[in-house]
């Protein structure tokens, strides 16, 4: 068994290393040794907690192994087969086990005798207070991703939930289990405090499903990152109820830079974050745009054939390609690599435009493209590239569709209105690919597809991409 001196340094050791992986994750090229650090980290954090003073080696330890397996078969199989464009959902679900954990955990800390005799006086009610806060943050944590699972996944409509009075109802929530909160730290016995205990978790379940059924598809992205902030201050709340700092410490780590991304998620759609919490924003999504309609500008498409895209390609010196949800669906991003090489070794300057929140989660496409091997310093972000549409010859939008509508731009009833959207249509050609006429993630109808220099190339991306590269080779 490691004593308490060695049990902190491996705990400080291990903080280190989280910190050296958030900081590498920032970036595509440190990434890797960002994830290593990370990996690092966690196995000294977990060795140096099982083989420490908490756990009874004797009876514990078969246990931990035991969960580990499970676990660590259960996570290793759905890293194996979990496809990409899943991974969003995965996460989320993932958010939902740290959430549960933090309930079960401070359920079974409240009822361990050792536990409650351990704590006397102030001490007492600063656990308790613990164990309220933590069971409250692990139960909306619980509930919220579940539902957020579901949204992703498409088990469960992007639509926007709106009760009436909806507001009040969240009020009246907060305020009951502020009561409870009093109920429950006045118990005189374990039994006595369960059933306060017991209904602010079922509110609190209740209020992570309201809230995230209340929030509409276009702002899922700040929902995804908001869950991911909410689960690391879950398992900080899990740190204090088992007086473990280097939980405190993990937990506040994820839980700040999840409230950072979800910050810079807004900023990256012009939304506020009281109003993506108030909820309502998009649509179902994934539907054809009506005929007609006030806000609907239907109209005629021009399309264009896989040749006919090559010969345009050929012909052109500056070309963007905006790579999108639909890109991650066909797996199309190893042919964008090879058209963007053979076009690189023509002398055609090809960049790539990221939107912060293109496909389904923070960082996705670069995650793509990387794994793709192209190169980083041609994968440019929204800001430094948006300037450069006018004076590009083609601009390629693979499987994107929220991401380059304009309408977030020119039409100030449109539900992404004020969202930032790459400058597409300021191309001397755009061409779109995608399947049909479908609207994207946000369900509304994109003017870019009606304008006279955009051209459609229907189809499978990783399709007609093939042809197009086998045109441009032949
Ligand atoms: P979307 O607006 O969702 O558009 C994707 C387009 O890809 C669809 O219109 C679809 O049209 C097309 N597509 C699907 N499969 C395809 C395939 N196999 N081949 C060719 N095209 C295909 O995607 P986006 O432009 O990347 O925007 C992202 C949206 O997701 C935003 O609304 C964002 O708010 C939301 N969102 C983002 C995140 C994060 S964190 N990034 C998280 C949740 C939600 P067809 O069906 O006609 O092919």
């Amino acid at each position: 068994m490691l004593s308490i001196t060695l049990v902190t340094a491996a705990y400080i050791g291990a903080t280190i290393l989280f910190i050296l992986s958030l900081g590498g994750l920032s970036n595509p090229e440190t990434s890797r040794r960002g994830n290593l650090y990370g990996m690092i980290g966690m196995t000294i954090a977990v060795l140096a907690t099982v083989l420490g003073p908490q756990v009874v080696t004797q009876t514990g330890l078969p246990w931990i192994v035991g969960a580990m397996a499970v676990g660590g078969a259960i996570g290793l199989y759905a890293a194996r087969t979990v496809k990409m464009t899943q991974m969003p959902e995965l996460v989320a679900l993932m958010h939902s086990l740290v959430g549960l954990a933090a309930m079960l955990v401070g359920f079974a800390n409240y009822i361990d005798p050792a536990a409650s005799a351990h704590y006397q006086g102030a001490e007492k009610t600063i656990h308790e207070v613990e164990i309220y806060i933590g069971i409250l943050i692990g139960a909306v944590t619980f509930s919220g991703s579940l539902i957020a699972f579901g949204k992703l996944s498409g088990k469960i409509g992007g639509k926007p939930m709106l009760l009436p009075a909806r507001h009040w109802i969240n009020l009246i929530g907060l305020l009951v289990v502020i009561w409870f909160g009093g109920c429950f730290i006045n118990a005189h016995s374990i039994s006595e405090g369960m059933m306060p205990l017991v209904v602010m978790t079922v509110i609190a379940l209740l209020f992570g499903i309201h809230m995230v059924m209340a929030i509409g598809g276009a702002d899922m992205p700040v929902v995804v990152s908001m869950l991911n902030s909410y689960s690391g201050w879950a398992a900080a709340a899990t740190g204090f109820m088992l007086s473990n700092d280097l939980l405190i410490v993990t937990g506040a780590l994820v839980g700040s830079s999840g409230a950072i991304l979800s910050y810079i998620m807004c900023r990256a759609m012009n939304r506020h974050f009281i109003s993506v919490i108030a909820g309502g924003f998009g649509t179902g999504g994934g539907t054809a745009p009506a005929a007609s309609g006030d806000a609907q500008p239907a109209g005629e498409v021009t399309a264009i054939s896989a040749p006919d895209t090559a010969g345009l390609l050929n012909d052109a010196k500056n070309v963007i390609i905006v790579p999108g949800y639909g890109m991650a669906v066909a797996q199309a991003q190893h042919t964008v690599f090879e058209i963007t090489k053979f076009l690189r070794e023509k002398g055609v300057n090809v960049r790539f435009g990221i939107h912060p929140v293109a496909g389904r989660m923070p960082g996705h496409m670069n995650v793509l493209l990387a794994e793709a091997k192209v190169p980083y310093d041609i994968v440019m972000e929204m800001d430094e590239i948006n300037e450069d549409f006018p004076d590009t010859d083609v601009a390629i939008v693979i499987g994107a569709n929220d991401i380059v509508n304009p309408a977030a731009q020119d039409d100030p009833t449109s539900p992404i209105a004020g969202m930032p959207v790459l400058e597409v249509w300021k191309a001397k050609t755009a061409i779109v690919m995608k399947r049909s006429m479908a609207s994207g993630y946000a369900g509304v109808d994109n003017p870019l597809f009606y304008k006279d220099n955009t051209r459609m190339l229907f189809g499978d991306a990783k399709k007609m991409l093939d042809e197009v590269l086998a045109a441009l080779k032949g």
